[in-house]
């Protein structure tokens, strides 16, 4: 194969943390054929997107994307398109014939064949890659969007069945990669300056499950907990946040051992989806409210302090106002930092999609409303807290808004602003006093500069 030069590449990612990894380790695969990053699509050589299917709104954007580029191929025959991600795994086939000028469609187990599979566009073919296949190891370094933190796959795929949802179909089984791989790439990080770790999994305290050494009593060997022991002293690395955990696999060792752990943040992201034991059941999700709230009870007990954030879907079919009423319930007494909130949108090949109790658009667009204000009104309750505490932030960027501002994080992952200069801050971690609080992010200023005051 010819590699091509001044090649230029464009990726544009939809959807998931998972999808940001693996457009992540894309990006580092193209770069190292020798092609060169491009801000702008339209004057890229090579344009690929990575797409998400969670809901019906995010697939038909990659559509309208889509017919654009596939309008500029009429006219620059050479551009390469690539469809990846969740659409792609979807759909596979069924795009090529939508969109016949695509080159390769790609689902989410292949990102790591990325360089294989363009050497069969370049020869010629036209492409389709979904097959389910094994997690290869990736050797590849990625070309990460920040040098001060990064994300860690811990495991691949979903084996739940959530009556309403896409990924165990488009993300497959269950793939846990080996706690000493893990290890290894947080070392190198650590090396190369990163601070912060977000370890990665759809329901990432289901971690081991596929691993071989099972213990005689029959539990694993290596579960979540036994990894977070077996990282949490990796030199360099100061922070570790992990997400998404499952209410069905969080136990009390997790929630020990992030209390013992001093890198472990106090930030527990642990989505409920509904407050209503029917639809919870409705929806399989395989645990009651009642076991939601003793979780995080239990979390409140190791760690008062913690930050709690979790997502709900509003509207699921047959959702009575009562049983709503039962999601406001428990928004308001856990009192949540930060709640990701969506109206439910029946999904292709999922149960629920076929039933007959779906609700009118309108009550659903309006339960998401009102769930958004109690969230929001509660999220502003829970950060007066911080006002006129020193937190400590792990500096990431400049604050786009304010350049004279840099912007990072509290432990417990509240956004925070404060005077500074990037150049001498940028992945240092300092004490900041929080004078102004909002919703979603905080205003300090250094403890220094605050002594002077
Ligand atoms: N594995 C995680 C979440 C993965 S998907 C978990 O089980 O909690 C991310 C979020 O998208 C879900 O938590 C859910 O709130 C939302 N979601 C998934 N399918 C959806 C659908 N069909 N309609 C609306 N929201 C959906
Ligand atoms: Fe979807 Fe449920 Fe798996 Fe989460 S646990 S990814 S909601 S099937
Ligand atoms: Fe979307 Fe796929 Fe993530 S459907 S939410 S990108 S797993």
């Amino acid at each position: 194969m010819a590699m091509p030069s001044h090649r230029r590449y464009h990726i544009t990612t939809f959807g998931c943390q998972m999808n940001k990894a693996d457009s992540e380790r894309m990006a580092g695969i193209l770069e190292t054929m020798g092609y060169e990053w491009v801000a702008e699509p339209d004057e890229a050589d090579l344009i690929l997107y990575n797409t998400c299917t969670i809901r019906d709104n995010a697939e038909q954007k990659v559509y309208s994307y889509l017919g654009r580029q596939a309008k500029r191929k009429q006219t620059q025959p050479d551009l390469t398109l690539v469809v990846a991600g969740c659409v792609a795994q979807q759909e596979g086939e069924k795009l090529l014939r939508r969109v016949p000028e695509l080159d390769l469609v790609m689902g989410p187990q292949h990102a790591n064949r990325l360089q294989d599979l363009l050497e069969a566009v370049l020869n010629g073919s036209q492409v389709v890659a979904t097959e389910p296949v094994h997690i290869m190891e990736d050797i590849t370094q990625p070309r990460r969007d920040s040098t001060v933190t990064a994300w860690v796959n811990v495991i691949y795929g979903c084996n739940e069945r959530c009556t309403y949802c896409v990924v165990p179909s488009v993300r497959g089984v269950e793939q846990s990669r080996s706690p000493q791989a893990i290890r290894a790439e947080m070392e190198l990080l650590g090396q190369q300056g990163y601070r912060e770790v977000t370890l990665l999994g759809q329901n990432i305290d289901a971690y081991g499950r596929d691993l071989p050494g099972t213990k005689p009593d029959g539990s694993h060997r290596h579960t979540f907990t036994d990894l977070l022991y077996f990282v949490h002293d990796v030199p360099g690395i100061e922070r570790i946040r992990f997400a998404t955990s499952h209410p069905r696999y969080f136990n009390e060792r997790l929630i020990r051992a992030c209390a013992e752990l001093p890198k472990v943040c106090e930030h527990f992201h642990i989505p409920f989806q509904s407050g209503d034991n029917d639809i919870l059941k409705a929806m399989a999700r395989g645990y009651t409210h009642e076991k939601y709230r003793r979780i995080i009870d239990k979390i409140r007990d190791y760690v008062p302090d913690a930050a709690i954030s979790a997502d709900a879907i509003v509207g699921f079919p047959g959702e009575t106002e009562e049983q709503f009423q039962n999601t406001l319930k428990l928004v308001a007494a856990i009192g949540f930092d930060q709640l990701n909130t969506a109206a439910y949108s029946p999904r292709p090949g999922t149960p629920a999609a076929q039933w007959q109790n779906q609700l009118p658009e309108e009550v659903k667009s309006d339960r998401l409303q009102r769930l958004n204000h109690l969230v929001a009104h509660i999220a502003a309750e829970r950060s007066q807290r911080y006002l006129g505490r020193v937190e400590e932030i792990l500096v990431e960027a400049r604050n786009e808004k304010d350049p004279t501002q840099v912007m990072g994080r509290t432990r417990s992952n509240r956004l925070t602003f404060f005077p500074g200069k990037i150049e001498e801050l940028k992945g240092k971690t300092l004490p900041v006093k929080i004078t102004e609080v909002r919703a979603f992010s905080l205003t300090g200023v250094p403890l220094e500069a605050a002594v002077l005051q």
